[in-house]
């Protein structure tokens, strides 16, 4: 579980900013669900025999009601749709939402205990249509954060028949093979046999790489759906893989699964930062009505480490610099009147001299440091200090705060009018 110190949290913010922009753009509204939940909600939605559920809550029992931190935010959205009665309101409802999920994972880069993500779910519409235009939304997001090497993974799992069928075929190939699983597949084997196609051990791909392939058992409405898809990505000009042995660790997943990776370079093998799929009986299974449903989330921290979308340090635009005692209180006058004009201004309140105070104003990345003494005081005027152009001038003291607003007004519209992607890497604002 990590500190956010204020250096970085001007690169989450700017994600964040990016994030909510973009869920408006496509029409959804924000919800904010509880941190913490019944223990039995993310039993029932998420699956008894997924690593989620088996190894990674955070449970805890609290006057006989267990509860747990929540690992992820798909089975409290669903709990509030149906608890608010949501479907009989509006017959598409599209939720995003922000923030903290705990799972107790081994930490490594860009996996940790408590991570955050920056997930949507839209229910009431069975797809393919919404299913597209989610990943072809999530690709445009990456590209503005600047991900390089985005690459979408997508395959369908079919409905519940398909599953059903294709575990037991599954089973019928692996179980000849048991012995030579590793032990953690050989307990899946009887629990949860999908999950033994994702298993990096070499042992377990061994045994999979000649085993039945899910497409084989698709039925005719999920190729078709899948197959529409496929058809409204293109349209979309959205570039995607097809992966059939692409199956999550999350067991509520039916037909539509997809992942997003990028920066491997950066991430390594934790390189999804996306991870989404249909999962249309999950509202129903938790005594909601029969409504279809899909979502995503992205890790806010791996979006972090791929990004090369660079974000200002600047923690001011301006500094006040009162030297002497008397010029204390025309400085705290004089930055209340720059702030009320929409500049970021800090006051060097602790009395020290004009070289520490510009020193204050270089690691602050203050482009102007205004100087005020009993001699500007006296005739009204206040000095200002360029620090960018590195010229000075003793300026009336409404002119002063006039021409500075314009200037760094200009300069922060020049940064907005940039398109996203013509970044350096280097300042951007
Ligand atoms: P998930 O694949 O478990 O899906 O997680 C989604 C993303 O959260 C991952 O791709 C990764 O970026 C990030 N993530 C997961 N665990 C960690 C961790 N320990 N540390 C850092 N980042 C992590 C879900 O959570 C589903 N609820 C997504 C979804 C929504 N499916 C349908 N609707």
């Amino acid at each position: 579980m990590n500190d956010v110190l204020p250096d970085e949290v001007g690169r989450w913010q700017r994600v964040e900013q990016v994030y909510a922009r973009t869920m408006s753009l496509y029409g959804y509204r924000e919800v904010r669900t509880p941190y913490v939940e019944p223990t039995g909600l993310f039993v029932r939605a998420i699956g008894e025999t997924t690593d989620v559920v088996e190894k990674e809550m955070y449970s805890f029992v609290h006057h006989d009601e267990p509860l747990t931190l929540r690992p992820e935010g798909t089975a409290g959205a669903a709990r509030a749709f149906i608890e608010h009665n949501v479907s009989s309101r509006e017959p598409v409802t599209r939720w995003w939402y922000a923030g903290p999920m705990f799972r107790a994972e081994r930490p490594q880069r860009g996996r940790y205990r408590q991570f955050y993500q920056l997930g949507a779910e839209i229910f009431g519409d069975p797809g393919p249509g919404c299913d597209a235009e989610m990943i072809g939304m999530l690709v445009g997001f990456l590209r503005e954060l600047c991900v390089p090497d985005v690459q979408v993974l997508v395959n369908s799992l079919g409905g519940p028949d398909t599953r059903t069928r294709y575990r037991e075929a599954l089973v019928a190939h692996l179980t000849p093979r048991a012995a030579s699983l590793s032990p953690d597949s050989q307990r899946r084997l009887q629990t949860n046999p999908l999950r033994i196609l994702d298993s990096k051990d070499e042992r377990d791909q061994s045994a999979v790489a000649d085993a039945p392939g899910l497409h084989d058992f698709l039925d005719a409405g999920d190729r078709e759906h899948f197959q529409k898809l496929r058809e409204l990505l293109d349209a979309l000009g959205t570039p995607y893989t097809v992966e059939p042995r692409l199956v999550r660790g999350l067991d509520y997943y039916s037909r539509t699964l997809f992942e997003i990776k990028g920066a491997h370079d950066k991430l390594g093998a934790g390189d999804t930062l996306v991870g989404g799929g249909r999962y249309d009986r999950m509202v129903a299974d938790l005594g909601g009505p029969q409504v279809p449903a899909i979502g995503f989330a992205a890790g806010l921290e791996r979006l972090l480490i791929a990004s090369e979308l660079a974000v200002s340090s600047r923690a001011v635009d301006a500094l006040v610099a009162p030297i002497g005692p008397e010029a204390l209180g025309p400085a705290l006058v004089l930055a209340r009147d720059l702030r009320a004009e929409g500049i970021r201004c800090e006051v060097d309140t602790r009395g020290s001299s004009l070289k520490s105070q510009l020193r204050r104003a270089n690691t602050l990345g203050a482009r102007v440091v205004f100087i005020l003494g009993k001699t500007e005081i006296d005739q009204g005027v206040v000095q200002v200090k360029d620090l960018d152009g590195h010229t000075q001038d003793t300026l009336a003291r409404a002119q002063a705060i006039r021409i500075v607003v314009d200037r760094l007004m200009a300069a922060s519209r020049s940064v907005d009018s940039r398109p996203p992607t013509a970044g350096n890497g280097k300042e951007t604002s």
